[in-house]
């Protein structure tokens, strides 16, 4: 396929982050004297990777207009949906106008806010000249079981266990439709199982082991620590 010149990014924020026991959604959670979400998207745009980047928004998301970044000339809000995967293509159709069917896309969650441009610029180079596209992962360092009713059947062969982090890459395109025909089924979690069901066999990338998703209230202080180090 063609080089393209456009590269999206879109960036699913309308979850409520239940397991975070906050008094608002974790993205708004503070960070590093701004918010979670404003780490986030600095660091796409700093990236200068991204033409535009599309931002799924619940409408009933009283904190997002307050935010500066919300104002961005490079930020498109678009309204969130009831699953991960209903916001994402509700951001992918705001392209719609602008985005070739080639072109890639780079979705990432907006709770994780330690992504570098070290690693934006290494999955885009990494498949840049593919056909499908792929994600960021991590090998597993642990042994890992399998749980039934409380107890261990087997061990499962690590080599062959990835965990999958975002952003994940793939052409506007072929995400729209894959999202759409998955629409409704609960195992389409991410981008890429939406692109297996179709057949396709997306890449792995490894990533960077500091790219967290703030999921329980622990993840802010280590977010913080991460974000020191780099
Ligand atoms: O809840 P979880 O951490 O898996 O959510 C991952 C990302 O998807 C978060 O950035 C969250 O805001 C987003 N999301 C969304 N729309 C939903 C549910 C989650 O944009 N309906």
């Amino acid at each position: 396929m063609s080089r393209t010149n456009n590269i999206w990014a879109v960036v699913p924020a309308a979850g409520v982050g239940k397991r975070m026991q906050a008094d608002r959604p974790k993205q708004y959670l503070a960070l590093a004297g701004t918010t979670v979400i404003e780490q986030t998207l600095s660091r796409l745009l700093e990236s200068e990777a991204f033409t535009a980047v599309a931002v799924a928004i619940s409408r009933e998301d009283p904190y997002w207009p307050e935010l500066k970044i919300s104002g961005h000339p490079q930020v498109i809000t678009a309204p969130g949906g009831k699953e991960r995967a209903d916001s994402v293509l509700s951001a992918l159709k705001a392209l719609q106008e602008r985005a070739a069917e080639e072109d890639w896309v780079l979705v990432h969650d907006a709770a994780r806010p330690c992504l570098t441009s070290g690693d934006i610029h290494h999955l885009i180079d990494t498949l840049q000249e593919d056909d499908i596209g792929g994600i960021l992962a991590l090998s597993s360092h642990d042994t890992l079981k399998r749980v039934d009713a409380g107890t261990i059947s087997a061990t499962i062969d690590r080599s062959h266990v990835w965990r999958a982090l975002t952003p994940q890459m793939f052409r506007y395109g072929m995400l729209r439709d894959a999202l759409q025909e998955a629409e409704g089924n609960a195992a389409v979690t991410d981008e890429s199982s939406a692109l297996e069901m179709q057949g396709y066999r997306p890449k792995i990338v490894e990533g960077r082991p500091d790219n967290i998703k703030i999921t329980r209230p622990e993840d802010l202080a280590l977010a913080q620590f991460y974000m020191e180090q780099q």
